[in-house]
């Protein structure tokens, strides 16, 4: 016998108020054609004064709890990966853990700013494998809206805000008989000699205010799109499979430029991409559960569908995660 962690069910959130980008035109010195042209973005959604990151990553929580039929209860881990929580400290994971009506277990969050998701899945799955915990909540939620130099236009139109979660469960199965493997690995890096590129100026410990988002655009693409190829060629190669093994790729939603070019390296259809950055920008930690919960509610991903997750971000952070849905 053994343990496997499966991802059983999925939800997200985007806050009401849209910003196109030719809202943005009206009050940046840039074009619809410039952001749309660079990045595949057309809009992003902005939380409201008062609309917190654990608000968004809230209701994201509860739909993925009703689309995997678990009592909020009955979650025994919560975690979160967000660079934006509402307070400094606790932990945004224990402000949804009490709102959830939670009363047990643990909650925590990750901060690997977009790579997020992926840590949080990664450290979620080995925590159930070990048998510690039984039903967790992977939540990706960011408010990078309030991260924004509005003087800077190479950065200010690239982001949004937004949150997604996946419910992720233990099951003991007969390692010897067939089973689907729910999620089948996950691999995470980190090169902390690249903070520089990309980085908020601020800190409770430097400068005791948020800062802004500061970020060298074109070195980041270079290693977004040598890092992305390098981890999805690690994660394939660790489980003998092949690209065209994969039904979906759900990348991290940054810039459809960066995923064209994984797309390109690993020689996958186009069709079998989930893109949603046209629709919220880049919600850092949010992103890939916000693509994931789109297209398994539009019917797209089906059960038993051989997924591959991957992301970079600030740190720099990188991975991937392959998954049966
Ligand atoms: N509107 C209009 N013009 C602009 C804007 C804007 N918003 N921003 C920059 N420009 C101008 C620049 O001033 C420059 O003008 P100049 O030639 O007169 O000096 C020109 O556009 C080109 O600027 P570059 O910075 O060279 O633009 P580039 O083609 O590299 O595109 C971009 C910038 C879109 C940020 C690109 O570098 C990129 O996509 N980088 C990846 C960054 C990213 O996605 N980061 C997200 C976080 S990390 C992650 O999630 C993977």
């Amino acid at each position: 016998m053994g343990i496997i962690s499966k991802l059983t069910g999925c939800g997200s959130y985007l806050p009401k108020n849209v910003v196109t980008n030719a809202d943005l035109a009206k009050k940046v010195d840039t074009s619809e054609e410039w952001i749309f042209s660079r990045t595949g973005i057309k809009q992003r959604h902005h939380a409201a004064v008062g609309e917190n990151t654990s608000d968004l990553a809230l209701i994201a929580a509860e739909r993925a709890l009703l689309h995997a039929g678990v009592n909020g209860h009955d979650v025994d881990l919560i975690v979160v990966g967000t660079t934006t929580p509402d307070r400094t400290f606790p932990a945004t994971a224990v402000r949804i853990q009490k709102n959830l009506g939670c009363d047990h277990g643990a909650a925590f969050d990750v901060q690997a700013v977009c790579s997020g998701f992926i840590y949080a899945l990664s450290i979620v799955d080995s925590m159930l494998k070990a048998g510690q915990f039984k039903t967790a909540l992977v939540i990706g939620a960011d408010t990078l809206s309030r991260l924004l130099n509005w003087e800077d236009r190479t950065t200010c139109v690239l982001f949004g805000d937004g949150a997604g979660a996946v419910v992720v469960q233990a099951f003991e199965v007969d390692t010897n008989s067939f089973h689907d493997g729910g999620i089948l690995s996950t691999h995470i890096h980190s090169d902390g000699s690249m903070e520089d590129l990309l980085y908020c100026d601020g800190g409770p410990s430097t400068t005791q205010t948020t800062g802004y988002i500061t970020m060298s655009g074109k070195e980041v693409f270079r290693h977004a799109v040598t890092k992305l190829a390098s981890v999805v060629t690690e994660a394939l190669a660790a489980n003998n499979l092949k690209d065209i093994d994969i039904d979906w790729l759900v990348p991290h939603q940054a810039n459809k430029r960066i995923i064209d070019s994984t797309v390109k390296k690993l020689n996958m259809p186009k069709d079998k991409v989930v893109l949603t950055v046209h629709d919220h920008a880049n919600t850092s930690a949010a992103s890939i559960p916000l693509a994931l919960d789109r297209a398994v509610h539009d019917g797209r991903i089906k059960r038993g569908d051989l997924l591959l997750m991957e992301a970079m971000g600030g740190g720099l952070t990188w991975g991937a995660a392959l998954a049966r849905w």
